[in-house]
């Protein structure tokens, strides 16, 4: 495992911030940011996590549950530096805000000292800190339930034709968050979009869904990457604080055909992602625990 100190001195560079953004609870923020977290520990490169989140602390519990089995275990698993972030309670909304502004930039700039990626938990709400942390992204992965209804964080649709409206409250504050990055770093931001709990049963519905994702990507200039279908495992290895991508080494674990096909999901994610393709990071070996 990594500790902040022994990372330090590794790089200089600055850290790539994946943000994990959806305005609604529940279409598996977390469990992408710590699957994305491991993946990228496991691919060899240096992780940082912030929990933005960190009321509802699904993130930071996530992890706190892998320290435990991990202890409990005495396992060698890779883990991340992680930073549970609380909104500032500041008495104003404008100190609220300084506060929030001054500790997360604070939190992502020790971290870029020590890693090369910084997964980022946003909360399912609209909040000043989910904002700052979207224009601070170098990519931005939206996790969605796979059905009609969830489409509406993403555009308005006419539930007569299907055709698009316009942007959702969450697209508008992605676009604007985009626009303020260029304008500050003159960078822009890559906007990912994955389908989550994807059914086996309904395949009619899963093709229609894609079809009106693939309408949308192109009006809002986002990339759709593989989801991952609906398995109940996820449950588990929350409570565990283990990934798919851990199971060789959980001794608790029995290994199934429904999670090799689980990992093989959150392997093309990873790809999709393509940290190897990241200029300037250069794939690490992964250093022993
Ligand atoms: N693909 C999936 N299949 C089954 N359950 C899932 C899946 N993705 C997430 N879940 C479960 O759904 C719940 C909400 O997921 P979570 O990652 O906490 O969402 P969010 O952070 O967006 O609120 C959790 O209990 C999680 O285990
Ligand atoms: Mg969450």
């Amino acid at each position: 495992m990594h500790s902040l100190t022994d990372q330090q001195n590794t790089t200089s560079h600055k850290a790539h911030i994946i943000v994990l953004g959806n305005e609604k609870g529940g279409s598996g923020k977390s469990t992408t940011a710590m699957h994305v977290a491991i993946g990228l520990l496991r691919l060899g490169y240096l992780v940082g996590s912030i929990d933005l989140d960190a009321r509802q602390g699904t993130f930071t519990r996530y992890m706190a549950n892998r320290f435990e089995y991990i202890a409990r275990h005495k396992l060698a698993l890779p883990s991340p530096v992680h930073f549970p972030i609380e909104k500032s309670k500041a008495a104003t909304v404008d100190d609220q805000e300084r506060q929030d502004y001054e500790f997360f930039m604070m939190a992502l700039e020790e971290m870029s000292k020590a890693v090369d990626f910084i997964v980022v938990d946003t909360p399912g709400s609209d909040t000043y800190l989910g904002q700052l942390s979207h224009s601070y992204a170098d990519t931005i992965i939206t996790p969605m339930n796979d059905s009609f209804i969830d489409l509406d964080v993403l555009a308005r649709i006419d539930t007569g034709d299907r055709s698009i409206k316009g942007p959702s409250i969450y697209t508008k504050m992605v676009l604007e968050q985009r626009e303020k990055k260029r304008a500050r770093d003159g960078q822009d931001l890559e906007w990912i979009v994955m389908r989550n709990r994807l059914s086996s049963l309904d395949a009619k519905n899963k093709r229609e869904v894609g079809e009106l994702l693939e309408e949308i990507s192109k009006e809002f200039s986002f990339r759709l990457a593989p989801g991952f279908g609906e398995r109940v495992i996820f449950r588990e290895l929350f409570l565990k604080g283990m990934t798919l991508l851990d199971m060789k080494e959980d001794p608790e674990h029995k290994m199934t055909m429904s999670s090799i096909s689980a990992r093989q999901e959150v392997r093309d994610l990873l790809r999709c992602i393509a940290p190897e393709k990241v200029k300037g990071y250069p794939r690490k070996v992964p250093k022993s625990s």
